[in-house]
């Protein structure tokens, strides 16, 4: 009969083989059982433990009522969901978060992948450097990855990155409010710089004009 039911739309296997036919087939009025019209669908038979699912909190979540989604007939604690195929595998700090940090208000579709979207406060909240007045632009990823917040990196196209002793952006954004400001001339002495530019026409010790004739960085 087990082998007969492999045939059925509702092959038993993982905790389902072991059950008595009971468990599914309930007896009928007359004492017998009934076979017919088993529904196949999980939550018919599962309903119950979906309503009490409390890590995560599968009401609470919205989670699809289909649990082969994320369940096997095996145990219910080794879900499998693989994020991976959604448009945002989880990477670095996003592995460790719990569902519903992401999915707030039970929200499993239509969820933006911009970094904006869920980090907005920590872009307003940044103080080292302050992000907003900064003006820095939105896309995170730009400069940051979801590996951590520190350690940023900033791919000057213009100006290649890093430049010889000057590694971080204090070296050269000395006001963190504004990074439209550089400063050159901390490194680039006067008296090491002038010698460096006898004869040349135009040039002035002062950091806007460093810039002016030496834009990529090199000479
Ligand atoms: C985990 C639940 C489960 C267990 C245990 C189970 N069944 Fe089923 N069975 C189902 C489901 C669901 C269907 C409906 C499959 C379908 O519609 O194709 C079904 C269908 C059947 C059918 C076909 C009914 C029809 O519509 O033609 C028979 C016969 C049957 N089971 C017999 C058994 C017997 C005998 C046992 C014990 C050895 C057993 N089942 C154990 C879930 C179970
Ligand atoms: C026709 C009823 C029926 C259907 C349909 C059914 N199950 Fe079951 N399942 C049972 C019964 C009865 C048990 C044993 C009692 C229990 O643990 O709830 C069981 C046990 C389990 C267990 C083991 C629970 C434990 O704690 O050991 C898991 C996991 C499971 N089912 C997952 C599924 C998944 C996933 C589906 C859909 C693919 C499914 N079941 C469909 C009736 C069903
Ligand atoms: C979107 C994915 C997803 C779907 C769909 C889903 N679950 Fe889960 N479920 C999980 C995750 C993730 C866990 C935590 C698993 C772990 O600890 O490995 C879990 C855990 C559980 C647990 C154990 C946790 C507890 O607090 O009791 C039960 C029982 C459970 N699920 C039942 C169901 C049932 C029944 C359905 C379908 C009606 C279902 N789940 C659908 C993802 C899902
Ligand atoms: C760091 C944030 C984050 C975490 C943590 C996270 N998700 Fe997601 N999830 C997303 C985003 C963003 C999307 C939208 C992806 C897309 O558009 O393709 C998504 C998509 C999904 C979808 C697909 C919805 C659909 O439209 O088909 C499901 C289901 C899902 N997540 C379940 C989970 C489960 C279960 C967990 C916990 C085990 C989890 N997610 C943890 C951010 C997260
Ligand atoms: C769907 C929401 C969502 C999206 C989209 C998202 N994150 Fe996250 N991220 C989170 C949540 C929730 C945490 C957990 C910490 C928290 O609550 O801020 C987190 C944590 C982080 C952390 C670790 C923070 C810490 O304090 O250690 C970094 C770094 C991070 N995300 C970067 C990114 C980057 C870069 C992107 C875009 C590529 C991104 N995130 C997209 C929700 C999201
Ligand atoms: C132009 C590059 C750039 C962009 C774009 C950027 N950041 Fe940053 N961010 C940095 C730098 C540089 C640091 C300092 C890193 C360090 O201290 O190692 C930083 C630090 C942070 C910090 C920690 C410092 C603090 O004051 O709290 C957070 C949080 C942060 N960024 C969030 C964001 C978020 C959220 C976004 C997108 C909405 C974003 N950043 C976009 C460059 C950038
Ligand atoms: C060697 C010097 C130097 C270092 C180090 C440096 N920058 Fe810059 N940065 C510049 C120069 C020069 C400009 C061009 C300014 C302009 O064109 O207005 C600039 C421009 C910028 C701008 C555009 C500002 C605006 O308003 O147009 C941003 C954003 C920026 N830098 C971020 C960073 C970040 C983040 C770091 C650290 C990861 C960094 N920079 C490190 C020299 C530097
Ligand atoms: C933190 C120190 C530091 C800062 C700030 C700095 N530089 Fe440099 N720079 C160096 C060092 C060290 C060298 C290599 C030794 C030398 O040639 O003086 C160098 C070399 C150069 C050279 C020679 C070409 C090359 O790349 O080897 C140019 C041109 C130059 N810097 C321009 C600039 C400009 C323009 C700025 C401001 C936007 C700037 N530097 C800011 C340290 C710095
Ligand atoms: C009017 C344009 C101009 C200005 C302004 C200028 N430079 Fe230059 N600089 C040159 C030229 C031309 C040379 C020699 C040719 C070369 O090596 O590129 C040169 C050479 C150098 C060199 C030596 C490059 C090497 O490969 O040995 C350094 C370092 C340098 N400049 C840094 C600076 C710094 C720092 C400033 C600002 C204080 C500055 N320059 C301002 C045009 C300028």
């Amino acid at each position: 009969m087990v082998r007969a039911h492999q045939l059925t739309r509702f092959p038993l296997n993982g905790s389902h083989i072991t059950l008595d036919c009971e468990a599914c087939h309930s007896p009928s009025p007359q004492g017998q059982l009934t076979f017919v019209n088993t529904s196949t669908e999980c939550v018919a038979c599962h309903g119950v433990q979906f309503q009490s699912a409390k890590s995560p909190d599968h009401v609470a979540l919205a989670f699809p009522q289909d649990c082969s989604q994320c369940h096997a007939p095996t145990i219910w604690t080794s879900a499998r969901f693989n994020h991976g195929a959604t448009g945002f595998p989880l990477t670095g700090a996003h592995v460790a978060v719990l569902c519903q940090k992401c999915h707030v208000s039970g929200s499993f579709t239509a969820l933006s992948t911009a970094c904006v979207s869920c980090h907005q406060p920590d872009y307003v909240a940044t103080t080292a450097p302050a992000h907003q007045p900064a003006g820095f632009p939105t896309s995170c990823e730009t400069c940051h990855t979801t590996a951590a917040w520190a350690g940023a990196t900033f791919n000057h196209t213009w100006f290649a990155i890093p430049h010889h002793t000057a590694t971080q952006c204090v070296d050269c954004h000395t006001n963190s409010a504004n990074y439209s400001v550089f400063v050159c001339t901390t490194c680039h002495t006067q008296a090491q710089t002038d010698p460096r530019h006898s004869g040349i026409r135009g040039y002035v010790w002062n950091s806007t004009n460093c810039y002016g004739c030496h834009s990529h960085g090199g000479g």
